[in-house]
This record gives structure tokens, C-alpha cells and sequence, in this order.
């Protein structure tokens, strides 16, 4: 993976170079997954997201990650990025203590569009790690409550020890016309929840498909499953929003490893309007 030179707070921006950041609270979610919370120095003067979008996280000597933003986007300079540790790099973020400095680029992408939604009902259907990015759209269809009808969130983890943001879940469910139903694909002698995919949980819910608007994030075989339910009851393809998380180098357009025919993914990306990814959708990773 390529290396990336560190820029200093305040020199001219460029997309290439990294930033550094210094890590302020680790917190482990599940065994596995971790979210880092960083203290952005003097970048948080100038720092600002949208729910959906993602940075560059780079440890030095080792290499870089895309990870989304997870936390509020009204508070830039408290800066979350939740992590699955799968790999070389996301095994070398997993090692860092409070403060430890690592580089980060961003914010890069697409976000998820709040606009459409506006007086309707939605639906927030994620997959595992897939909430981390809807973490920030749901803080923001709180925080504007009155302008959309139910909001309802579809959760599915492995297992009950996988479910990410466990106080969370449970404080959203008691706000007023919020819904949140969450499904293990196994589960143990605690858990008294639903078993089963995250699709199998529409078969609870009464929808007005027309004024219904789904965001989804999750690994790609969920998201074919619940684009396909969610077209079963009723919802036209614009009314479906997706993340696709393909591999990614550079993140703004110029090495190709993300493209596929006109789109990449990282910036046309990562947020697309399903009719937009259809079929990028039906194949494997590029
Ligand atoms: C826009 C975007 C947002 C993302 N947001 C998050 C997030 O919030 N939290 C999080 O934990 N991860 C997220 N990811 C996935 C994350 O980028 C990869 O898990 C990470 O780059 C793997 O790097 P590694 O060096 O640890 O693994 P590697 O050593 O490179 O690979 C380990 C395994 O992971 C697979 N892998 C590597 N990169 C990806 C990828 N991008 N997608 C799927 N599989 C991959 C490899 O095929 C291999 O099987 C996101 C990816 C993208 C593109
Ligand atoms: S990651 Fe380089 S073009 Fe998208």
C-alpha cells in the first residue's frame, strides 16, 4: 500500500497528504470492532462532514484504510471512525492506545441525502459494521425529527456479542415514532430478540411503500437481499439509497482501483441512489 507524506495543520489542503491526528479514546465494541475517537488539533478549526462520507486513516509504516465517519456530524471535532479488524491495516489501527498520532485524509465521498425523505417515513437497514456509516445519518433524522414520519432501523449482527452500540440501539428505540428492530444470525441462552437476516424483519412491519425512503449499508449480499425485499413492498428504485464499500486506494478519482465504467466509487460514491449501482451492485468486488 502506498505511503503517504503528513501535511502540516494549516498548509494548503491537498487530498493526497495526510493529516496527523491524534487518537483521544478507545472504545471497544465488540471483540473484534473498535472505535477510535480522535482529537483533531488544529485540522477541528476547519474540519466539517456529511453522514455517509469517509477518510483515509493511515499508520505509518504499515498503510491505509478507507473508514467511514461514525459519529454526529454537528460535532466535527469530536471525530469517530468505528473499525473491524480484518486485515493488516485495520490490525494495526486495533493497537493504538490514547495518543498515538496517525495520518488522516478526508473527508471523501458522497453522503446520504436527507432531502428525499422529508415528510415520509424511513427505513435505515444495516449490516454489521454497515451501521457505523448510518450511525451519523440517523443522529441527523433525530435531530430534525418533526420533518419525517416513522423511522424505523433494521439492525442485524452476527451475534448478540456483535451488535455494535448496544446503549445506543437501546436509548434510540425508546424515542417517540422510532422503531428499531434487531436480528443475530445466531443466538445464544440471553438473547430473547429475533433470529434470522435483516430482510426477514420487513415481514414485521406495515409500510406505505410510496412515502417510504431506505438508506442501507451493509456487506453486499444483504444489501441485494433488502434491495430486492424492499422492491417486493412496493418501493421504486429512487427511493433506495446505498453504500457500496469497494476496495480503495487513493480515494479521489485518480488510481482507478475503484472504478467501474464511468462511476468510482469513491467519489461518485460511496452513496449512490440504487439505479445508479444496479449493476454494480449483481458483481463481486473489482
Ligand atoms: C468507503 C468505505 C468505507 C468503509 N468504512 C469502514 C468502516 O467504517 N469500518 C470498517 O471496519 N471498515 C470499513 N471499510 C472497509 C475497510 O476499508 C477495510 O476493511 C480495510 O481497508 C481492510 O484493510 P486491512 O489492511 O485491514 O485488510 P487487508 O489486509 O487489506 O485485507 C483483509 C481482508 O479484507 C478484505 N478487504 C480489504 N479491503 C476491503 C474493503 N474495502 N472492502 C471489503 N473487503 C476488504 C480483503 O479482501 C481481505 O479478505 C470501508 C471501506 C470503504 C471503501
Ligand atoms: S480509489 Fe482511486 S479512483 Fe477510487
Amino acid at each position: 500500500m502506498r505511503d503517504h507524506a503528513l501535511e502540516s495543520p494549516g498548509t494548503v489542503m491537498n487530498p493526497m497528504l495526510a493529516r496527523p491526528v491524534t487518537i483521544k479514546k478507545v472504545t471497544w465494541e465488540t471483540d473484534d470492532t473498535f472505535t477510535l475517537q480522535f482529537d483533531l488539533g488544529e485540522l477541528g478549526e476547519s474540519y466539517s462532514f456529511r453522514p455517509g462520507q469517509f477518510n483515509m486513516l493511515y499508520v505509518f509504516g504499515v498503510g491505509e484504510s478507507a473508514i467511514s465517519i461514525s459519529s454526529d456530524a454537528t460535532k466535527s471535532k469530536n471525530l469517530m471512525h468505528t473499525v473491524r479488524r480484518v486485515g493488516v491495516v485495520t490490525s494495526a489501527l486495533s493497537q493504538l492506545k490514547r495518543g498515538d498520532t496517525i495520518g488522516l485524509r478526508g473527508p471523501f465521498g458522497s453522503f446520504w441525502p436527507l432531502d428525499p425523505a422529508i415528510g415520509k417515513d424511513v427505513i435505515v437497514a444495516a449490516g454489521g459494521i454497515g451501521l457505523a456509516p448510518l450511525r451519523p445519518l440517523l443522529y441527523s433524522l433525530f435531530r430534525k425529527r418533526k420533518s419525517f414520519g416513522r423511522i424505523i432501523l433494521l439492525y442485524g449482527a452476527r451475534s448478540p456479542l456483535d451488535l455494535l452500540y448496544r446503549v445506543e440501539l437501546e436509548e434510540w428505540g425508546k424515542k417517540e415514532n422510532v422503531e428499531v428492530l434487531v436480528t443475530v444470525d445466531r443466538g445464544d441462552s440471553s438473547w430473547k430478540g429475533y433470529v434470522g437476516v435483516v430482510t426477514g424483519l420487513m415481514s414485521y412491519l406495515k409500510l406505505d411503500a410510496r412515502a417510504t425512503i431506505a438508506y442501507v449499508c451493509g456487506p453486499e449480499t444483504m444489501m441485494r437481499y433488502t434491495v430486492d425485499e424492499l422492491e417486493q413492498r412496493g418501493l421504486a428504485e429512487h427511493q433506495i439509497y446505498l453504500s457500496m464499500e469497494r476496495n480503495m486506494k487513493c480515494a479521489v478519482g485518480f488510481c482507478g482501483h475503484c472504478q467501474y465504467g464511468p462511476t468510482f466509487v469513491c467519489k461518485d460514491g460511496p452513496v449512490f441512489i440504487l439505479p445508479q449501482v444496479r449493476e454494480l451492485l449483481e458483481r463481486k468486488e473489482l
